[in-house]
């Protein structure tokens, strides 16, 4: 096995080459490009019982089980912007973003997770935030669902339940109501694979509830016809008046055959439709519904294992109807890539039932990519440019918001590593561009250090460092932050730029004018 994984490796390498920036290649972005940088509410704001916000699944899980996080830490403070979003918004505007994606904490609007109770506190915090921006000319993009659902939606079941699609509902309704006369650009949900196999599938996030192959697919059910009704609301009651898009964030990751093998090719195509095609094929395919492959594996799977049904729940015409066509844009959040393989090593590697198994792949990194402070994360930038070419050749080339890509240090103000990374995949998206993907703009994970979930505070994502001993979570800005500036304002990719007024200083005074 170790040598014919090391053929694998090596002819992998062959195929699948890096994709590197070349030096002194002066690149343009199209001329209406966009610009932005991402957060979400339980990772910055804190503010976790103020004013009358409910608690989330996240806060009781940092609360009650901090042997969850790595750092034993929670998002009570976090960069604390649920008061310092003025500092936040001028951040912003010293790159000179076109826009700021950040999500809604529904917990801060609906306590309880009912629209019953609105809670005027929560909405005036994203009144004044949005007013800031829009008077400072920043879009807002705004995520309606990024993870930290009610915990009283949770005690009943949360995403497993179907009643959560009438929540959900309820729950975007109100945000329409309030702050749809300004905000052009929502997301409905973000990342449903986390959301789905990681929180209910697996224990790598909230709730961790562990019951992989059964609770992670009955949830992906749901978090499409959630999203589906939110899309459908949008589209009948509030477009006309207001003029905005709606689409859905899906996480992928890129998956390469691990060697020429048929059985290698089949590891791969499986695991891209497990991962993000489970998502994105009920929606933006011309057949609509969950991908074959995966119906294929979990329906033989579970006939295997004695279960009276697949364990994938299925989609009636009327839903697949519903679903197909629901997204204005398909928002990508992508990182990183991976070799699959298929052969005998398989035995008994995945609990019986589970997404693993019922995806039949084994994943590793090849040695040679960039590592990053996060274990998952190795910088594969060519995956970007054929993730992009595959949604375009499956998808019908539709529009696309790269809505999360960036990469974990240890901290520091200089960041070559992360400039390097993010240079190397704008450059692999405008390959894709250049060859006529419909990329419509660009958002960096993340403004500023945060909350990293599980990893609490050891990774640092930020364009921003944030100092979080001090009272006033100073922000300064990394090395990345500068050249990120530079980017927006001449609209090219220069791989040779390098700031003038940037030197690495202990004081951490530094400010982008
Ligand atoms: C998620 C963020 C997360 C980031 C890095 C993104 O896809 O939306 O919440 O912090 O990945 O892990």
């Amino acid at each position: 096995m170790a040598f014919a994984f090391y053929t694998s490796v090596c002819l992998a390498l062959f195929v699948f080459e890096n994709g590197a920036l070349g030096k002194g290649k002066i690149r343009k972005f199209p001329e209406n490009f966009e610009f932005g940088a991402s957060t979400a509410a339980y990772q910055i704001e804190g503010g976790w019982d103020e004013d009358g916000k409910g608690l989330s699944i996240w806060d009781i899980a940092t609360h009650t089980e901090p042997s969850y996080i790595q750092d034993g830490k929670t998002g009570d403070v976090a960069t604390d912007s649920y008061h310092l979003y003025k500092r936040d918004v001028e951040i912003i505007k010293e790159l000179k973003l076109d826009f700021y994606r950040f999500s809604v904490s529904w917990p801060r609007i609906l306590p309880n997770g009912f629209a019953n109770k609105i809670n005027q506190p929560g909405i005036d915090y994203y009144n004044n935030l949005i007013n800031e921006l829009i008077s400072n000319n920043i879009k807002p993009f705004v995520t309606i669902y990024h993870w930290d659902l009610p915990q009283n939606l949770q005690n009943l079941g949360g995403w497993t339940n179907p009643a959560i699609i009438d929540w959900f509902g309820d729950y975007a309704k109100v945000l329409f109501e309030k702050f749809g006369d300004r905000v052009k650009h929502w997301i409905t949900i973000n990342g449903a694979k986390h959301i789905c196999f990681e929180g209910y599938g697996s224990d790598l996030k909230a709730p961790f509830l562990n019951m992989t192959g059964i609770a992670e697919y009955m949830c992906t059910k749901n978090v499409l016809l959630s999203h589906a009704k939110v899309y459908h609301l949008y589209d009948e009651h509030y477009r006309s008046l207001q003029n905005g898009s709606i689409g859905i964030s899906v996480y992928c990751t890129w998956f390469e055959p691990a060697s020429e093998t048929l059985d290698d090719y089949l590891a791969a195509e499986d695991s891209k439709m497990f991962d993000w095609g489970q998502y994105m094929h009920p929606i933006f395919s011309k057949l609509g519904d969950f991908p074959k492959e995966v119906k294929r594996n979990v329906a033989l799977k579970s006939a295997e294992q004695g279960y009276p049904r697949s364990r994938l729940p299925e989609l009636s015409d009327d839903e697949v109807t519903h679903i197909q066509g629901s997204a204005d844009f398909l928002g990508i959040n992508t990182y990183t890539s991976r070799l699959a393989y298929r052969d005998a090593s398989l035995d008994g590697l995945y609990a019986v039932p589970s997404f693993g198994d019922d995806v039949g792949a084994v994943f590793v990194k090849d040695p040679s990519w960039t590592l990053s402070q996060s274990n998952w994360l190795a910088e594969v930038p060519r995956g970007l440019y054929k993730l992009l070419k595959e949604v375009k050749r499956l998808y019908d080339n539709p529009s696309v918001y790269i809505t999360g890509n960036g990469w974990s240090t240890a901290g520091g103000l200089l960041d070559d590593d992360r400039v390097n990374y993010i240079r190397s995949y704008l450059n692999a998206l405008l390959d894709a561009v250049n060859e006529g993907s419909n990329v419509k703009g660009y958002s960096v994970w993340s403004l500023m250090d945060n909350f990293e979930w599980t990893h609490g505070y050891t990774e640092k994502f930020g364009l921003y460092e944030v100092d979080f001993t001090s009272p006033v979570k100073t922000r300064t800005p990394r090395k990345s932050a500068f050249i990120y500036k530079e980017m927006i304002r001449t609209k090219t990719l220069d791989p040779d730029y390098e700031p003038e007024n940037f030197v690495e200083v202990e004081e951490k005074k530094i400010k982008i004018d």
